[in-house]
């Protein structure tokens, strides 16, 4: 049964190299979660805020797309310039694929964006697993018994690499994830990713947690590190618990302090595009809107980033941030507090056209009575 399924996956391993598909025979339930993120549709045909703003950006008509390099970086072709943007298989079912991510040797910083050096190397992958650290596995079967027990190390179809600490440290993220200046210099752009001493959370523990199934068909692990990573579907309420919300009274009653704080080691709401919100509510009636968001235009106005020369506002909460708001009550008077975003703030959306209802509604992380 195992040499069928050896012989059936190299088979289809050659078949279509380089494929995401391939990995789908043993790692299924990873290879589920991955379909389902953000990473397997961030190519203009899947995700249609990404195609809005491509549609309105200037360099389309010039036909130069220079995105792919983060958005479509398993097209080689579309980066090298060679091909262009067409709904193959890749563009269209995974325009970052599993080996994208496996495969990150090193990052270096860039002034305009940091860029990923990849391993040119086949079935070759790196991950982490603190128990492995600094290990090398190449596939082994070992007998015992005479023969009649035969037992199996590492992965038959692939070398797993346990060494490289961009995988221990979120840096493997940051290769794609870090910064994004524009060509007059003008950061459009930034994580603002921050060290502290007091959290030892890097990107994995929160956006990978581990989740209950094993990670590979082949062995019974109880869980894996979760690839749905994303912020579509419901999957980003999980993220919600990392941000701490609290309301206290004071002892007279007639104020009320609203507390956010940030666990995250980076920005939250830095994109452009979006536009996180806490609403104030006094005996169920917002009274009270707190934006936070990070404006950018040109000449005092906001504008399109492509256009952009500076900041004209910043309210995103930084990292480890903690935000307090006072708000004055009468006797007798409830407080309570909601915090969550637009994906597009609603005046850009209109501007882009974008129509689709999960896109435009305001998503909830948390809400709080006092
Ligand atoms: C090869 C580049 C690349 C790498 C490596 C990468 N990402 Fe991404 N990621 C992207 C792109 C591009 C998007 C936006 C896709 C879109 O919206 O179309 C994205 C989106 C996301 C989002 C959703 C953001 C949102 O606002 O919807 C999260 C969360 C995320 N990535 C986390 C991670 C984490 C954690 C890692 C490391 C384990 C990682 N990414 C590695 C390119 C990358
Ligand atoms: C250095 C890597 C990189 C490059 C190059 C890049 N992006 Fe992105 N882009 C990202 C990442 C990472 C995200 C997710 C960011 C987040 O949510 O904070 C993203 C998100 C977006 C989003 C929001 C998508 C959504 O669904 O919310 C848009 C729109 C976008 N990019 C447009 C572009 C355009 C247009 C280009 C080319 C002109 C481009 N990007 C080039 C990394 C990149
Ligand atoms: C023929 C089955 C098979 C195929 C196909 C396969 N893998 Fe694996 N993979 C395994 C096995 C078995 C392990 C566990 C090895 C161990 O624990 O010693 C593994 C482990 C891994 C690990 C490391 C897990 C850890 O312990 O941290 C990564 C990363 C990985 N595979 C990625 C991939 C990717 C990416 C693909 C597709 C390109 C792929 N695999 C295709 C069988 C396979
Ligand atoms: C302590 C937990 C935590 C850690 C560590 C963490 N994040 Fe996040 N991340 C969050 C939370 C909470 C949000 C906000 C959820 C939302 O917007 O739905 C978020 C949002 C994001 C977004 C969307 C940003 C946007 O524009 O709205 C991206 C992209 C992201 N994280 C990537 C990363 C990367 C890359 C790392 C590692 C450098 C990382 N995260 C580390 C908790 C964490
Ligand atoms: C956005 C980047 C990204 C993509 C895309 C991605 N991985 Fe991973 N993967 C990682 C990182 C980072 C880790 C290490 C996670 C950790 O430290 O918990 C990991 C861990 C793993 C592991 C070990 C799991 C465990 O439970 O320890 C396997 C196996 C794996 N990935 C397979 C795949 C396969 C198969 C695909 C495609 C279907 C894929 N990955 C796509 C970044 C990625």
């Amino acid at each position: 049964m195992f040499k069928i399924l050896l012989t059936l996956t190299t088979l289809i391993g050659f078949l279509i190299s380089a494929s995401s598909h391939t990995c789908k025979a043993c790692h299924p339930t990873i290879y589920k979660e991955y379909r389902s993120s953000i990473h397997a549709n961030s190519s203009i045909y899947n995700d249609k805020i990404f195609n809005a703003v491509w549609s309105k950006h200037p360099l389309k008509k010039e036909g130069k797309f220079k995105c792919a390099k983060c958005h479509t970086p398993n097209d080689k072709a579309l980066i090298a310039g060679k091909s262009k943007l067409q709904p193959n298989n890749i563009q269209k079912s995974e325009p970052i694929s599993c080996q994208n991510c496996h495969q990150i040797k090193d990052i270096h910083k860039g002034k305009f964006t940091n860029e990923n050096i990849y391993l040119k190397k086949d079935k070759y992958f790196y991950s982490a697993n603190p128990d492995k650290k600094g290990q090398k596995v190449v596939f082994k079967k070992t007998s015992s018994l005479f023969g009649l027990l035969e037992s199996t190390t590492g992965s038959p179809y692939h070398d797993i690499d346990y060494s490289n600490e961009n995988y221990y440290n979120g840096n493997s993220c940051l290769g794609c994830h870090s910064h994004k200046k524009i060509k007059n210099g003008f950061e459009v752009c930034s994580l603002e990713v921050k060290k502290s001493k007091h959290s030892k959370k890097t990107c994995t523990t929160c956006h990978m947690p581990k989740t209950l199934g094993s990670f590979v068909n082949l062995k019974n692990s109880k869980t894996h590190s979760n690839h749905a990573i994303t912020l579509r579907g419901d999957a980003y309420k999980e993220l919600a618990k990392y941000i701490d919300l609290n309301i206290s009274k004071n002892n007279n009653n007639n104020s009320a302090i609203i507390t956010v704080k940030n666990q995250a080691n980076h920005a939250l709401f830095v994109h452009p595009l979006r536009l996180g919100q806490l609403r104030i509510s006094i005996n169920g009636k917002v009274v009270k809107t707190i934006n936070f968001h990070r404006v950018i235009g040109k000449d005092g106005k906001p504008s399109m980033p492509w256009l952009a020369n500076s900041v004209l506002k910043d309210t995103t909460i930084k990292a480890f941030e903690r935000k307090t708001f006072k708000i004055a009550l009468k006797q007798g008077e409830k407080v309570d507090v909601t915090l969550g975003y637009y994906l597009v703030n609603p005046k850009a959306a209109k501007k882009l056209g974008i129509k689709d209802k999960t896109l435009r509604e305001f998503r909830v992380l948390k809400s709080i009575e006092e």
